[in-house]
């Protein structure tokens, strides 16, 4: 069982995205998946609620504190996604603590590059005194394609010391619209790179874990 956290305290990153695409993907190919929503926003609520009697198994947390339990209920299952919270520092510092690996999406853009510096460091502090657990890892959200911003992002996150994925998520329609229906990009409406781009991401996930992968089939 691996609990994975999509964390940024930066709105509008790209965490629900992908937050959803991967717990999708998973429970698509048969994996026992579960997804949690720390987010009072509700976003990947609203998501999942979009489709009816929607099939991946949900849960929503109100409180940082009850986080604590996650584990226990994780237990039974292979994969659990967690769509983190923006701005609510009890809740990111909660779910540090209960996962394997942290996947933090950041748009190419130094703002949003300097408004993780925070999360870094939590992640750092837990790091130390967990030798090296959760695992962290950046993923560039939003990237427009050939952009010079997109191709020296990889620069500018490297002082962070922290793995950057080479896999972007570039922007595109098929994210959006996909989500309107509670899906994925596959599972949706949706275009072959999309779903090439998920499969690329989940590839870097499990090197990450350190598991064995998983097959997929675009
Ligand atoms: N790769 C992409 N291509 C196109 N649109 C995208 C992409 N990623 C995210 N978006 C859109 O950008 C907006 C913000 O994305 P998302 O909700 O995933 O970010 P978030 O980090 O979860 O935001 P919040 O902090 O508010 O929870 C959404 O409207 C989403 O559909
Ligand atoms: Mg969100």
């Amino acid at each position: 069982m691996s609990i994975i956290s999509i964390l940024n305290p930066k709105g509008g990153s790209g965490k629900t995205t992908l937050s959803t695409n991967l717990a999708s993907f998973y429970h698509e190919r048969g994996f026992k998946t579960l997804l949690v929503d720390t987010d009072p926003q509700g976003s990947a609520s609203d998501w999942h609620a979009a489709r009816e009697d929607n099939p991946l198994p949900f849960v929503a947390y109100g409180k940082a504190e009850n986080l604590k339990a996650l584990p226990d209920i994780a237990k039974p299952y292979d994969y659990v996604i967690i769509d983190g919270a923006a701005k609510l520092e009890g809740m990111i510092a909660a779910a540090i603590k209960i996962t394997d690996v942290i996947l933090i999406p950041v748009q190419p853009s130094p703002l949003d590059i300097w408004a993780t510096s925070d999360l870094v460091e939590l992640i750092r502090a837990r790091q130390e005194v967990t030798e090296g657990k959760p695992k962290a890892a950046f993923v560039v959200s939003r990237a427009i394609k050939n952009t010079l911003l997109s191709q020296e992002i990889v620069g500018v996150l490297a002082d962070f010391e922290l793995p950057v994925f080479e896999t972007f998520m570039t922007q595109r329609q098929a994210y959006p619209r996909t989500a309107s229906l509670g899906a994925s990009v596959h599972n949706g409406i949706t275009t072959l790179k999309a779903r090439q781009e998920v499969n690329s991401i989940i590839d870097e996930l499990e090197q990450l874990i350190g598991g064995k992968g998983v097959r997929h089939v675009a």
